[in-house]
């Protein structure tokens, strides 16, 4: 059955790659995306999200800006990964949809209220705007199938010896969702650093020749390149589409249940996941934890739903730009 999904990102190259594998994939369904402070800050996600729904075509779901800041702390965005405009390696044109007015907080609260059971909310950022959400109503813990987020670590983090990016920009935000009491999936470093773009990936995206493909070509490689000269990697890791990936088919991510906290604290441990499978002092657990991925499967998904995708419809003749 097509899993309905709440995207909630920071754009981003791998987030835009998120995007085109929700859209591109049957098993999943884009009810909404809803942007957030992260990667950049929220008018340059925002733009980011709506240039990728260009790109792909994508007319018929509601982007939504959402939070400008974490909950508590200042924003920390990542240029060095990401580059000026978050979406470096393609020429963007403008935007030919905008986002609503509405508040992503707002969009998130009123879809899943009248669809109970049925959305499952993917975030794929900081959690800013999701634990906003549950503040406002705390029933969307009842009436959401499920959490599934890209964030978090058990193996070490890639900000901090201890902590990755999405839960250490809003550690406040993070604690919030795990304990809002609904199903959580945490999709972390785990996970996604096994999700490496390969050469031979490079080649299969690029022989599908269509102009989602080569946009995707283009991001990944200055994506490559940029973790090349921050992190010394030669295979970027695609960490956001891992999390729609388990949505549209979990057995490409095995997981385990876990008891998993968030360290608030300002020292050295700030933001860290502590993640508990054992639970031997019986605590109760709050979370599915990721625990690899088929990798083989993964990039099927994701280079299938590239070729799914059709290409960039052009602007209806007398369309007006957004404002
Ligand atoms: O740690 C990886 C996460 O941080 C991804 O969501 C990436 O887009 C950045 O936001
Ligand atoms: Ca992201």
């Amino acid at each position: 059955m097509t899993r309905r999904i709440i995207l909630d990102c920071d754009p981003g190259h791998d987030d835009a790659m998120a995007i085109l594998l929700a859209h591109g994939t049957p098993e999943v369904s884009l009810a909404a995306i809803t942007t957030v402070a992260g990667n950049h800050p929220l008018e340059l996600t925002t733009l980011n999200a709506l240039r990728v729904c260009s790109l792909a075509g994508i007319r018929d779901v509601p982007v939504a800006a959402g939070c400008a800041a974490p909950l508590a702390r200042p924003l920390l965005t990542a240029p060095e990964i990401h580059g000026t405009t978050g979406l470096e390696g393609h020429d963007w044109d403008e935007p030919a949809v905008r986002a609503v007015a509405e508040h992503a907080v707002d969009v998130i609260i009123e879809m899943v209220m009248s669809a109970p059971g049925e959305i499952t909310i993917v975030p794929i950022g900081p959690l800013t705007n999701i634990a906003m959400a549950v503040r406002k109503e705390p029933r969307i813990a009842w009436r959401a199938r499920e959490v599934v987020l890209m964030g978090g670590s058990y193996t070490g983090g890639n900000v901090t010896p201890g902590a990755e990016f999405n839960i250490y920009v809003d550690p406040e935000a993070a604690a919030m969702v795990f304990e809002a009491g609904w199903p959580v999936t945490m999709v972390g470093l785990e996970v996604t650093r096994m999700a490496n773009a390969s050469e031979a990936v490079f080649e299969r995206i690029a022989a599908l020749n269509t102009p989602v493909a080569n946009a995707v070509e283009g991001m990944l490689r200055f994506y490559q390149r940029q973790q090349q000269t921050s992190v010394g990697v030669n295979e970027p890791p695609v960490h956001d589409p891992c999390a729609v990936a388990r949505v549209a088919n979990p057995g490409l991510v095995p997981c385990r249940e876990a008891r998993v906290e968030v360290e608030l604290g300002d020292g050295p441990t700030k933001g860290m996941t502590l993640v508990d499978f054992r639970r031997r002092d019986g605590t109760q657990a709050n979370a599915m934890v990721g625990t690899g991925l088929e990798v083989e499967g993964f990039w099927d998904l994701f280079i299938g739903s590239l070729g799914a995708t059709p290409p960039t419809p052009a602007p209806a003749r007398g369309a007006s730009a957004p404002g």
